[in-house]
């Protein structure tokens, strides 16, 4: 059986790695990875094969930035030149990023089976371009792999056939679990002089935030008003370009509480993350890696995929309002609200995803050879 899987973005990378490590092991499959571009970087692509030591992609589409249409469609063309060579069984797409839209749209048109991992997660904001992209992939895929008992019935309330439809648990997860005891370890917060201190990290890269001037502003000045704390902003490249041309960078370079630095690896962003006080984020990924690091979440966005890490007390949802920032942050320190419940089951699966994934793959392969 052939499979081959379409990344090409920092957590998409992240969340195959350990899907990519057990397909190596299984002699029923052969396993191939496409990289698109998309990401390029060194410190938001390569970094992460080389630290959780993947084998290199196949190919490298090398599409790189550009506004949604172009970057989609010249992923399509990309793709399909591709996959007609490489001629898979079946196509899996991890995510929710233009990649993912890509490759499914893609796999479907050519008739190659399409499997998407994280299937069923919404945010019902159809102004989130990563939404768009969830629906359509999962509205062109055959295995539909779920996080969450939600994203379930998410998917059954569109009308999925309820043969395509598996509850995985979360590959992210899988992912921590893996890479945790390495993370312990990681030196980032003694290099940092943070050990032993109380910090906050902050990380914004969502289009709703970055590209909002009135956004940067408004979580700028929430994050120097909190001056009894220092914040550790590791900024994405596209945030980093927003704030300069929006005049902010130099505040924020000029703050006393605030260290700026550049993306970091994966594990010391774990470490990073378990050691804080407080998460700022408007990522999804992290959202979940501060649940399962017991780290109480300021999401930066007016709502969540993750409903669960809200509902479980450990996240709040507060946009981009400077008194809201400010107030709930305030609040989660000093825990009047927002008490950590150290929640005692995990609705996002038990560290087994990856494994469940690769069986219902090679299971579902043997069924159409029957
Ligand atoms: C993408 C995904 C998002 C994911 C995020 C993680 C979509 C629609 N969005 O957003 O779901 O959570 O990745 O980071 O697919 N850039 C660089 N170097 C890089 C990559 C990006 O400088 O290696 C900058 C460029 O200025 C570029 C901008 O980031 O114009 C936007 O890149 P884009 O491809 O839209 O991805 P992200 O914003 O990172």
């Amino acid at each position: 059986m052939k499979c081959a899987l379409i990344l090409g973005t920092r957590p998409q990378i992240i969340k195959s790695a350990p899907i990519i490590h057990a397909a190596v092991k299984c002699s029923e499959m052969q396993f191939e990875v496409v990289h698109t571009g998309q990401h390029y970087d060194y410190e938001m692509s390569k970094r992460f094969f080389d630290e959780m030591s993947l084998p290199e992609p196949v190919t490298n589409l090398g599409v790189g930035s550009g506004p949604h249409g172009w970057q989609t469609g010249e992923m399509v063309m990309r793709i399909e030149r591709c996959l007609l060579s490489l001629k898979p069984d079946i196509v899996v797409v991890p995510g929710d990023t233009n990649s993912t839209l890509a490759g499914a749209l893609t796999a479907a048109k050519i008739h190659l089976k399409v499997a998407h991992i994280e299937a069923g997660a919404r945010s019902y904001d159809m102004r989130m371009p990563e939404e768009i992209n969830r629906r359509l992939t999962d509205h062109c895929a055959d295995l539909l792999f779920a996080v969450t008992e939600n994203c379930v019935k998410n998917l059954r309330n569109e009308g999925i056939t309820e043969d395509w439809i598996h509850q995985t648990g979360d590959t992210m997860y899988d992912a921590l679990l893996q890479h945790m005891p390495y993370a312990d370890k990681d030196g980032i917060l003694g290099k940092m002089g943070l050990e032993g201190q109380e910090y906050a990290v902050l990380t914004i890269h969502r289009p709703e935030n970055s590209d909002s001037v009135q956004n940067l502003t408004n979580i700028v000045e929430a994050m120097m008003s909190l001056d009894e704390l220092k914040i550790v902003f590791p900024v994405h490249p596209r945030t980093k370009n927003k704030l300069s041309e929006a005049g902010l960078l130099k505040h924020l370079k000029e703050a006393k509480n605030i260290v700026l630095i550049p993306p970091v690896k994966y594990r010391e962003m774990l470490k990073l993350t378990k050691h804080a006080r407080l998460l700022f984020t408007d990522s999804g990924g992290l959202q979940k890696e501060a649940f399962w690091l017991n780290t109480p979440c300021v999401t930066l966005r007016e709502n969540t995929e993750w409903t669960e890490t809200v509902e479980l007390g450990v996240n709040v949802l507060v946009g981009a309002k400077k008194e809201l920032i400010l107030k709930k942050a305030r609040d989660l320190q000093s825990r009047k609200e927002g008490v950590i419940k150290n929640a005692s089951s995990n609705p996002f699966g038990d560290g087994k995803a990856s494994e469940r994934i690769l069986q219902i793959l090679v299971n579902d392969e043997k069924l159409d050879k029957q």
